[in-house]
């Protein structure tokens, strides 16, 4: 198996192609292709940790190059002893374990089995690929701390990014709700308003949060930012309204999260096999349509990552490993 693996000890270290023994599965494990890999902005940003986990590995087990990477979709290729439920050739999405330097950005992955989630025929692989982690944080953002329905008014901020983009179409053909107003660049408007957005904000034209009050009080705030001041935010919020925060890089962000008045919470994605079956289902459904902005061979992982890093890439960037 080959894989982009962190190239040295230094913490921004270039990504370079190791070739690899394919690791046989553990009794719970199962080993999988991977044909697409989401990038996610924790790709690149953890990237500066690789140190810490090639240390971590010499601790605990064999010394191996640090390989990143979340998310994956691919067909399963060898199973483990006491696996049950999956078999040889099953196509699944997943997460891998990135912490511990056997990350996505490879031709194949050893994962848990509770990690992947079956996946129909009819979801591409470059699709599915680009679900797990933006995917798993707009899923729970509508479901887990203000439960959204027919009656509810809900903000997007970053509508079309990753997170966002997912957001608005899971709150509206989902969720059902009333009102999806969504807050990106003009560029971009067109994009969220078919993705479902009832109102679309341009903060480049004008004071989206401004402009938002008159489609408030809303029940749910999706900050897929973490730019906006919280306090105005706050005075955007129906009575028993949260703000669910994704994007929380900022102390003073994080922090807002934990003082009174106690109306933002911040998400961690935490995508496994269980939890991607709702977001899957709605995919298969067409409830839920991946905009795929790019699609790159694995070895331009860093041309992919830099990308990223504007974060002003529209929806999801793509690696495809067997491309
Ligand atoms: N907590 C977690 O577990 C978790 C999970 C996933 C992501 N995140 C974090 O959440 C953030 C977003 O992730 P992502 O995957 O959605 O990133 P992304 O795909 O890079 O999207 C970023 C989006 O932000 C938009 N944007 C930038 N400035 C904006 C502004 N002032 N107002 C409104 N939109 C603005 C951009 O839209 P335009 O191009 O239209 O400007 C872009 O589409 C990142 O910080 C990421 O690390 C956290």
């Amino acid at each position: 198996m080959y894989a982009m693996a962190s190239s040295s000890c230094s913490s921004n270290a270039p990504l370079v192609r190791v070739e690899l023994p394919a690791a046989t599965p553990r009794a719970r494990e199962v080993r999988v292709a991977v044909h697409a890999v989401g990038v996610n902005p924790i790709d690149w940003k953890l990237r500066a940790l690789a140190p810490a986990i090639r240390w971590l590995n010499a601790l605990l087990g064999p010394r191996g190059p640090v390989v990143g990477g979340i998310d994956f979709a691919g067909v399963v290729e060898a199973v483990g002893s006491k696996v049950r439920g999956i078999s040889v050739g099953d196509r699944v999405v997943g997460a891998a374990k990135f912490l511990l330097g056997r990350g996505s950005h490879a031709d194949t992955v050893v994962v848990g089995e509770h990690q992947v989630c079956a996946i129909p025929d009819a979801i591409p692989f470059d699709v599915a690929g680009a679900l797990p982690v933006a995917g798993d944080t707009a899923w729970r953002a509508v479901h887990h701390y203000r439960s959204i329905g027919p009656t509810s008014r809900v903000l997007v901020l970053g509508a079309s990014g990753g997170v966002g983009h997912y957001a608005v179409q899971i709150a509206k053909h989902v969720r059902l709700a009333q009102l999806v107003v969504g807050v990106c660049s003009s560029k971009n408007a067109p994009l969220v308003t078919g993705l479902g957005a009832d109102v679309v904000l341009a903060y480049d034209t004008e004071d989206p949060l401004a402009a938002a009050v008159q489609y408030g009080p809303f029940d749910l705030i999706v900050d897929a930012v973490g730019a906006y001041p919280g306090s105005r935010c706050h005075a955007l919020l129906a009575r028993d309204g949260r703000r669910v925060i994704a994007a929380y890089d900022s102390p003073r962000v994080l922090l807002h999260a934990l003082v009174r008045p106690f109306r933002s919470r911040i998400i961690r994605s935490a995508p496994n096999g269980a939890r991607l079956r709702g977001l899957v289902d709605a995919v298969a459904a067409g409830q839920v349509k991946v905009h795929i902005a790019e699609r790159f061979p694995l070895a331009d992982v860093e041309r992919a990552h830099q990308l990223s890093q504007t974060s002003r890439s529209v929806g999801k960037l793509v690696l495809l490993p067997r491309s």
